[in-house]
Protein backbone atom coordinates (compact mmCIF):
# COMPACT_ATOMS: atom_id res chain seq x y z
CA UNK A 1 0.00 0.00 0.00
CA UNK A 2 1.33 3.42 -0.86
CA UNK A 3 -0.31 6.08 0.74
CA UNK A 4 -0.13 9.67 0.11
CA UNK A 5 -0.17 11.98 2.89
CA UNK A 6 -1.15 15.41 2.90
CA UNK A 7 -0.19 17.73 6.01
CA UNK A 8 2.08 15.09 7.32
CA UNK A 9 4.38 17.52 8.72
CA UNK A 10 1.76 19.37 10.71
CA UNK A 11 0.26 18.24 14.62
CA UNK A 12 -1.85 15.27 13.69
CA UNK A 13 -0.58 14.50 10.04
CA UNK A 14 2.88 13.94 11.41
CA UNK A 15 1.55 11.99 14.33
CA UNK A 16 -0.36 10.08 11.62
CA UNK A 17 2.45 8.96 9.78
CA UNK A 18 4.94 7.83 12.83
CA UNK A 19 1.64 5.44 13.75
CA UNK A 20 1.47 3.99 10.05
CA UNK A 21 5.46 3.54 10.47
CA UNK A 22 4.75 1.70 13.40
CA UNK A 23 1.64 -0.09 13.09
CA UNK A 24 2.19 -1.13 9.36
CA UNK A 25 4.69 -1.68 5.73
CA UNK A 26 2.93 0.79 3.93
CA UNK A 27 5.00 3.54 2.23
CA UNK A 28 4.44 7.06 2.91
CA UNK A 29 4.48 10.22 0.66
CA UNK A 30 4.07 13.20 2.81
CA UNK A 31 3.02 16.50 0.26
CA UNK A 32 2.96 19.73 2.69
CA UNK A 33 3.75 22.69 1.93
CA UNK A 34 5.34 23.26 5.25
CA UNK A 35 3.43 26.64 6.23
CA UNK A 36 4.25 28.08 9.45
CA UNK A 37 2.65 25.40 10.71
CA UNK A 38 4.74 22.48 8.82
CA UNK A 39 8.08 21.57 10.50
CA UNK A 40 9.57 18.86 8.85
CA UNK A 41 11.44 17.53 12.48
CA UNK A 42 7.96 16.59 13.15
CA UNK A 43 9.05 13.46 10.66
CA UNK A 44 12.66 13.26 11.53
CA UNK A 45 13.97 9.53 11.90
CA UNK A 46 10.74 8.80 9.35
CA UNK A 47 12.16 9.99 6.42
CA UNK A 48 15.12 7.38 5.97
CA UNK A 49 12.50 4.66 6.07
CA UNK A 50 9.13 4.11 4.26
CA UNK A 51 8.90 7.96 4.23
CA UNK A 52 9.43 10.63 1.74
CA UNK A 53 8.61 13.72 1.46
CA UNK A 54 7.31 15.91 -1.15
CA UNK A 55 7.37 19.96 -0.68
CA UNK A 56 3.95 20.97 -2.35
CA UNK A 57 0.69 23.00 -2.19
CA UNK A 58 -2.21 20.80 -2.29
CA UNK A 59 -4.19 23.71 -4.73
CA UNK A 60 -1.29 22.79 -7.11
CA UNK A 61 -2.90 20.98 -9.50
CA UNK A 62 0.00 19.59 -11.25
CA UNK A 63 1.67 18.47 -8.75
CA UNK A 64 -0.50 16.77 -6.90
CA UNK A 65 -1.63 14.90 -10.30
CA UNK A 66 2.53 13.19 -10.58
CA UNK A 67 2.01 12.13 -6.75
CA UNK A 68 -1.81 11.18 -6.86
CA UNK A 69 -0.93 9.11 -10.26
CA UNK A 70 0.93 6.69 -7.88
CA UNK A 71 -0.81 6.41 -4.60
CA UNK A 72 -3.06 3.62 -3.37
CA UNK A 73 -4.71 5.92 -1.03
CA UNK A 74 -4.61 9.51 -0.20
CA UNK A 75 -4.96 10.83 3.50
CA UNK A 76 -6.03 14.43 3.57
CA UNK A 77 -4.48 16.38 6.80
CA UNK A 78 -3.35 19.72 5.29
CA UNK A 79 -5.55 22.61 5.85
CA UNK A 80 -5.43 25.82 7.79
CA UNK A 81 -6.94 24.97 11.04
CA UNK A 82 -6.39 27.38 13.56
CA UNK A 83 -9.69 29.37 14.08
CA UNK A 84 -8.11 32.91 15.46
CA UNK A 85 -6.35 33.23 12.10
CA UNK A 86 -9.11 32.74 10.04
CA UNK A 87 -10.98 35.86 12.56
CA UNK A 88 -7.79 37.66 11.31
CA UNK A 89 -7.39 36.42 7.68
CA UNK A 90 -9.81 34.29 6.42
CA UNK A 91 -8.38 33.57 2.48
CA UNK A 92 -5.45 31.26 3.26
CA UNK A 93 -9.17 29.21 4.35
CA UNK A 94 -10.33 29.10 1.45
CA UNK A 95 -7.80 28.43 -0.77
CA UNK A 96 -6.45 25.78 1.25
CA UNK A 97 -9.47 24.21 2.95
CA UNK A 98 -11.50 24.50 -0.53
CA UNK A 99 -9.61 24.97 -3.53
CA UNK A 100 -6.80 22.49 -1.76
CA UNK A 101 -9.39 19.39 -1.04
CA UNK A 102 -10.64 20.20 -4.71
CA UNK A 103 -7.78 19.84 -6.68
CA UNK A 104 -6.94 16.47 -4.64
CA UNK A 105 -10.56 15.43 -5.59
CA UNK A 106 -9.83 15.91 -8.79
CA UNK A 107 -6.81 14.04 -9.04
CA UNK A 108 -8.36 11.26 -7.20
CA UNK A 109 -11.32 11.11 -9.43
CA UNK A 110 -8.94 10.65 -12.66
CA UNK A 111 -6.57 8.09 -11.27
CA UNK A 112 -9.56 6.28 -9.05
CA UNK A 113 -7.42 6.63 -5.69
CA UNK A 114 -9.14 5.75 -2.75
CA UNK A 115 -9.72 9.27 -0.94
CA UNK A 116 -10.01 9.39 3.00
CA UNK A 117 -10.46 13.36 4.59
CA UNK A 118 -10.09 13.95 7.77
CA UNK A 119 -12.01 16.73 9.09
CA UNK A 120 -13.44 18.15 12.54
CA UNK A 121 -16.12 17.72 14.78
CA UNK A 122 -16.63 22.12 14.66
CA UNK A 123 -18.65 21.68 10.90
CA UNK A 124 -21.68 20.85 13.37
CA UNK A 125 -21.62 24.44 15.60
CA UNK A 126 -21.60 24.12 18.73
CA UNK A 127 -23.89 22.82 21.63
CA UNK A 128 -25.22 24.09 24.50
CA UNK A 129 -23.29 23.24 28.14
CA UNK A 130 -26.34 21.06 29.14
CA UNK A 131 -27.91 19.78 26.07
CA UNK A 132 -28.17 15.88 26.87
CA UNK A 133 -27.32 14.99 22.93
CA UNK A 134 -23.63 14.94 21.48
CA UNK A 135 -22.97 15.49 17.75
CA UNK A 136 -23.24 12.07 15.51
CA UNK A 137 -22.62 11.33 12.00
CA UNK A 138 -26.79 12.65 11.53
CA UNK A 139 -26.35 16.52 13.07
CA UNK A 140 -26.77 19.48 10.46
CA UNK A 141 -24.11 21.39 9.46
CA UNK A 142 -23.12 24.60 11.46
CA UNK A 143 -20.44 26.25 11.84
CA UNK A 144 -19.45 29.56 12.77
CA UNK A 145 -16.12 30.21 12.14
CA UNK A 146 -14.26 30.81 8.85
CA UNK A 147 -11.98 27.99 9.26
CA UNK A 148 -15.17 25.40 10.63
CA UNK A 149 -16.98 26.67 7.52
CA UNK A 150 -14.61 25.60 4.43
CA UNK A 151 -14.11 22.53 6.60
CA UNK A 152 -17.77 22.05 6.06
CA UNK A 153 -17.85 23.12 2.66
CA UNK A 154 -14.59 20.43 1.95
CA UNK A 155 -16.82 18.04 3.24
CA UNK A 156 -19.63 18.43 1.09
CA UNK A 157 -17.20 18.86 -1.96
CA UNK A 158 -15.93 15.58 -0.84
CA UNK A 159 -19.47 13.86 -0.61
CA UNK A 160 -20.64 15.37 -3.47
CA UNK A 161 -17.48 13.71 -5.57
CA UNK A 162 -18.60 11.08 -4.03
CA UNK A 163 -22.03 10.85 -5.04
CA UNK A 164 -21.59 12.28 -8.93
CA UNK A 165 -18.19 11.05 -9.58
CA UNK A 166 -18.28 7.59 -8.20
CA UNK A 167 -14.90 8.92 -5.89
CA UNK A 168 -14.15 6.27 -3.16
CA UNK A 169 -14.26 8.62 -0.19
CA UNK A 170 -14.88 7.81 3.62
CA UNK A 171 -14.74 11.22 5.96
CA UNK A 172 -13.92 11.51 10.06
CA UNK A 173 -14.78 14.32 11.86
CA UNK A 174 -12.69 14.66 15.01
CA UNK A 175 -12.85 16.35 18.37
CA UNK A 176 -9.78 18.29 19.57
CA UNK A 177 -6.49 16.73 19.53
CA UNK A 178 -3.68 16.90 22.11
CA UNK A 179 -0.02 15.50 22.58
CA UNK A 180 3.50 16.11 21.06
CA UNK A 181 4.10 18.37 17.33
CA UNK A 182 1.14 20.18 18.55
CA UNK A 183 2.10 24.42 17.31
CA UNK A 184 2.04 26.71 20.47
CA UNK A 185 -0.53 29.10 19.26
CA UNK A 186 -3.24 25.67 20.12
CA UNK A 187 -4.26 26.14 23.81
CA UNK A 188 -2.70 22.89 25.36
CA UNK A 189 0.79 23.84 24.19
CA UNK A 190 0.60 26.80 24.43
CA UNK A 191 -0.12 27.05 28.05
CA UNK A 192 2.54 24.49 28.85
CA UNK A 193 5.02 26.57 26.89
CA UNK A 194 4.26 29.57 28.95
CA UNK A 195 4.51 27.84 31.69
CA UNK A 196 7.71 26.82 30.77
CA UNK A 197 9.07 30.58 29.89
CA UNK A 198 7.41 31.95 33.10
CA UNK A 199 3.98 33.07 31.91
CA UNK A 200 0.60 32.74 33.20
CA UNK A 201 -1.55 30.91 30.63
CA UNK A 202 -4.33 32.93 28.90
CA UNK A 203 -8.03 31.73 29.18
CA UNK A 204 -10.35 33.26 26.64
CA UNK A 205 -13.63 34.80 28.31
CA UNK A 206 -14.51 33.14 31.25
CA UNK A 207 -13.54 29.74 30.67
CA UNK A 208 -16.65 28.02 30.95
CA UNK A 209 -16.30 26.80 27.31
CA UNK A 210 -16.06 22.86 27.05
CA UNK A 211 -13.57 20.50 24.06
CA UNK A 212 -13.78 16.68 24.15
CA UNK A 213 -10.45 16.23 24.32
CA UNK A 214 -9.29 13.27 22.20
CA UNK A 215 -5.34 11.96 22.09
CA UNK A 216 -3.42 12.70 18.53
CA UNK A 217 -2.26 8.52 18.26
CA UNK A 218 -6.19 7.68 19.32
CA UNK A 219 -7.63 9.79 16.14
CA UNK A 220 -4.63 8.17 14.36
CA UNK A 221 -5.60 4.40 14.79
CA UNK A 222 -9.36 5.33 14.63
CA UNK A 223 -8.41 6.95 10.86
CA UNK A 224 -6.26 3.91 10.14
CA UNK A 225 -9.29 1.39 10.71
CA UNK A 226 -11.36 3.45 8.50
CA UNK A 227 -9.19 3.55 5.69
CA UNK A 228 -8.93 -0.20 6.23
CA UNK A 229 -12.12 -1.49 6.84
CA UNK A 230 -14.57 1.93 7.14
CA UNK A 231 -17.82 1.19 4.35
CA UNK A 232 -16.63 3.46 1.51
CA UNK A 233 -19.19 6.83 1.33
CA UNK A 234 -19.64 7.05 5.16
CA UNK A 235 -18.73 9.34 7.73
CA UNK A 236 -17.48 7.95 11.12
CA UNK A 237 -17.22 10.55 13.97
CA UNK A 238 -13.70 10.16 16.22
CA UNK A 239 -13.97 10.79 19.86
CA UNK A 240 -12.50 9.47 23.13
CA UNK A 241 -15.50 11.06 26.34
CA UNK A 242 -13.21 13.31 26.87
CA UNK A 243 -15.14 16.75 27.87
CA UNK A 244 -13.38 18.99 30.17
CA UNK A 245 -14.09 22.89 30.21
CA UNK A 246 -11.48 25.14 29.64
CA UNK A 247 -10.96 26.54 33.13
CA UNK A 248 -10.36 23.07 34.26
CA UNK A 249 -7.65 22.34 31.92
CA UNK A 250 -5.59 25.56 32.53
CA UNK A 251 -5.67 24.13 36.49
CA UNK A 252 -4.87 20.99 35.63
CA UNK A 253 -1.30 21.71 33.85
CA UNK A 254 -0.55 24.33 36.81
CA UNK A 255 -0.99 21.63 38.76
CA UNK A 256 0.68 19.07 37.28
CA UNK A 257 3.59 21.87 36.56
CA UNK A 258 3.72 22.54 40.05
CA UNK A 259 2.07 25.88 39.74
CA UNK A 260 -0.80 27.51 41.79
CA UNK A 261 -3.99 26.82 39.92
CA UNK A 262 -5.02 30.14 40.01
CA UNK A 263 -1.78 31.36 38.49
CA UNK A 264 -3.36 32.50 35.11
CA UNK A 265 -5.07 35.76 33.50
CA UNK A 266 -8.39 36.22 31.40
CA UNK A 267 -8.10 37.93 28.13
CA UNK A 268 -10.79 38.86 25.95
CA UNK A 269 -13.01 35.89 24.24
CA UNK A 270 -12.71 34.53 20.80
CA UNK A 271 -15.53 36.32 18.81
CA UNK A 272 -17.89 34.15 17.72
CA UNK A 273 -16.77 31.56 20.05
CA UNK A 274 -18.63 27.87 20.11
CA UNK A 275 -19.25 27.02 23.57
CA UNK A 276 -18.87 23.27 23.75
CA UNK A 277 -18.15 20.06 21.85
CA UNK A 278 -19.29 16.72 22.39
CA UNK A 279 -18.82 13.62 20.16
CA UNK A 280 -20.72 10.30 20.00
CA UNK A 281 -18.46 7.89 18.53
CA UNK A 282 -20.80 4.77 18.66
CA UNK A 283 -20.78 4.11 15.33
CA UNK A 284 -17.23 3.88 14.90
CA UNK A 285 -16.99 2.14 18.17
CA UNK A 286 -19.61 -0.79 16.87
CA UNK A 287 -18.79 -1.03 13.04
CA UNK A 288 -15.18 -1.18 12.97
CA UNK A 289 -14.32 -1.93 17.01
CA UNK A 290 -12.34 0.99 17.41
CA UNK A 291 -11.36 1.83 21.00
CA UNK A 292 -9.16 4.68 22.60
CA UNK A 293 -5.80 3.85 24.26
CA UNK A 294 -5.55 6.85 26.11
CA UNK A 295 -8.86 7.52 28.23
CA UNK A 296 -7.17 9.22 31.49
CA UNK A 297 -6.72 12.71 29.79
CA UNK A 298 -4.23 13.56 33.28
CA UNK A 299 -2.03 10.54 32.38
CA UNK A 300 -1.85 11.93 28.73
CA UNK A 301 -1.62 15.35 29.84
CA UNK A 302 1.62 14.61 31.86
CA UNK A 303 2.77 12.99 29.39
CA UNK A 304 2.51 15.82 26.82
CA UNK A 305 3.64 18.27 29.61
CA UNK A 306 6.72 15.85 29.97
CA UNK A 307 7.47 15.85 25.79
CA UNK A 308 7.08 19.56 25.33
CA UNK A 309 9.86 20.30 28.79
CA UNK A 310 11.97 17.76 26.69
CA UNK A 311 11.41 19.42 22.85
CA UNK A 312 12.49 22.91 23.77
CA UNK A 313 14.11 23.02 20.44
CA UNK A 314 11.42 22.25 18.42
CA UNK A 315 8.75 24.24 19.47
CA UNK A 316 10.80 27.56 20.70
CA UNK A 317 11.37 28.83 17.30
CA UNK A 318 7.93 29.69 16.67
CA UNK A 319 6.91 30.80 20.32
CA UNK A 320 8.06 34.53 19.71
CA UNK A 321 6.24 35.10 16.76
CA UNK A 322 2.67 33.21 18.01
CA UNK A 323 2.61 35.48 21.18
CA UNK A 324 3.29 38.42 19.40
CA UNK A 325 0.13 37.92 17.50
CA UNK A 326 -1.84 36.98 20.59
CA UNK A 327 -0.01 40.18 21.94
CA UNK A 328 -1.67 42.54 18.89
CA UNK A 329 -5.05 40.93 19.85
CA UNK A 330 -4.73 41.79 23.47
CA UNK A 331 -4.85 37.65 24.22
P1 LIG B 1 -1.72 21.87 11.53
O1 LIG B 1 -2.02 23.30 11.28
O2 LIG B 1 -0.86 21.50 12.69
O3 LIG B 1 -1.03 21.24 10.23
C1 LIG B 1 -1.47 21.51 8.94
C2 LIG B 1 -0.39 21.01 7.96
O4 LIG B 1 -0.88 21.24 6.63
C3 LIG B 1 0.94 21.76 8.08
O5 LIG B 1 2.01 20.86 8.00
C4 LIG B 1 0.94 22.70 6.87
O6 LIG B 1 2.25 23.00 6.40
C5 LIG B 1 0.16 21.88 5.87
N1 LIG B 1 -0.50 22.71 4.86
C6 LIG B 1 -1.24 23.82 5.05
N2 LIG B 1 -1.65 24.32 3.87
C7 LIG B 1 -1.16 23.50 2.91
C8 LIG B 1 -1.27 23.47 1.49
N3 LIG B 1 -1.95 24.42 0.82
N4 LIG B 1 -0.66 22.47 0.82
C9 LIG B 1 0.04 21.50 1.48
N5 LIG B 1 0.17 21.49 2.82
C10 LIG B 1 -0.43 22.47 3.53
O7 LIG B 1 -3.13 21.15 11.58
P2 LIG B 1 -3.60 19.92 12.49
O8 LIG B 1 -4.07 20.42 13.80
O9 LIG B 1 -2.58 18.86 12.42
O10 LIG B 1 -4.90 19.45 11.67
C11 LIG B 1 -4.77 18.54 10.58
C12 LIG B 1 -6.14 18.22 10.03
O11 LIG B 1 -6.94 17.65 11.04
C13 LIG B 1 -6.91 19.44 9.52
O12 LIG B 1 -7.60 19.09 8.35
C14 LIG B 1 -7.87 19.78 10.64
O13 LIG B 1 -9.03 20.41 10.16
C15 LIG B 1 -8.16 18.38 11.17
N6 LIG B 1 -8.55 18.30 12.59
C16 LIG B 1 -7.77 18.89 13.55
C17 LIG B 1 -8.12 18.75 14.90
C18 LIG B 1 -7.27 19.34 16.02
O14 LIG B 1 -7.64 19.24 17.17
N7 LIG B 1 -6.11 19.94 15.72
C19 LIG B 1 -9.27 18.03 15.23
C20 LIG B 1 -10.05 17.47 14.21
C21 LIG B 1 -9.67 17.60 12.90
O1 LIG C 1 -12.70 20.52 17.59
C1 LIG C 1 -11.66 20.28 16.69
C2 LIG C 1 -10.89 21.56 16.45
O2 LIG C 1 -10.10 21.76 17.61
C3 LIG C 1 -10.01 21.50 15.20
O3 LIG C 1 -10.85 21.44 14.08
C4 LIG C 1 -9.13 22.74 15.09
O4 LIG C 1 -8.23 22.61 13.99
C5 LIG C 1 -8.32 22.86 16.37
O5 LIG C 1 -7.56 24.05 16.33
C6 LIG C 1 -9.26 22.89 17.56
O6 LIG C 1 -10.07 24.10 17.55
P1 LIG C 1 -10.30 24.97 18.88
O7 LIG C 1 -10.61 26.35 18.44
O8 LIG C 1 -11.25 24.28 19.80
O9 LIG C 1 -8.81 24.84 19.53
P2 LIG C 1 -7.87 25.88 20.25
O10 LIG C 1 -6.68 25.10 20.73
O11 LIG C 1 -7.60 27.10 19.44
O12 LIG C 1 -8.72 26.33 21.51
C7 LIG C 1 -9.28 25.38 22.41
C8 LIG C 1 -10.14 26.16 23.42
O13 LIG C 1 -9.28 26.96 24.24
C9 LIG C 1 -11.11 27.13 22.78
O14 LIG C 1 -12.28 27.14 23.55
C10 LIG C 1 -10.41 28.48 22.85
C11 LIG C 1 -9.61 28.36 24.14
N1 LIG C 1 -8.33 29.10 24.22
C12 LIG C 1 -7.46 28.98 23.19
C13 LIG C 1 -6.22 29.59 23.25
C14 LIG C 1 -5.23 29.50 22.11
C15 LIG C 1 -8.00 29.80 25.37
O15 LIG C 1 -8.81 29.89 26.33
N2 LIG C 1 -6.79 30.40 25.43
C16 LIG C 1 -5.87 30.33 24.43
O16 LIG C 1 -4.77 30.89 24.57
Amino acid sequence: MRLLVTGGAGFIGSNFVHHVVRHTDYDVTVLDKLTYAGNLASLSGLLEQRVTFALGDIADAARVDDLVASADAIVHYAAESHNDNSLHDPYPFLKTNLIGTFTLLEAARKHGTRFHHVSTDEVYGDLHLDDPFRFTENTPYNPSSPYSSTKAGSDLLVRAWARSFGVAATISNCSNNYGAFQHVEKFIPRQITNVLRGVRPKLYGSGHHVRDWIHADDHSSAVLAILQRGRIGETYLIGANGEKDNRSVVELILRLMGRPTDDYDHVPDRAGHDLRYAIDSTKLRDELGWRPLYENFEQGLTATIQWYRENADWWAPTKDATEAFYAQLGQ
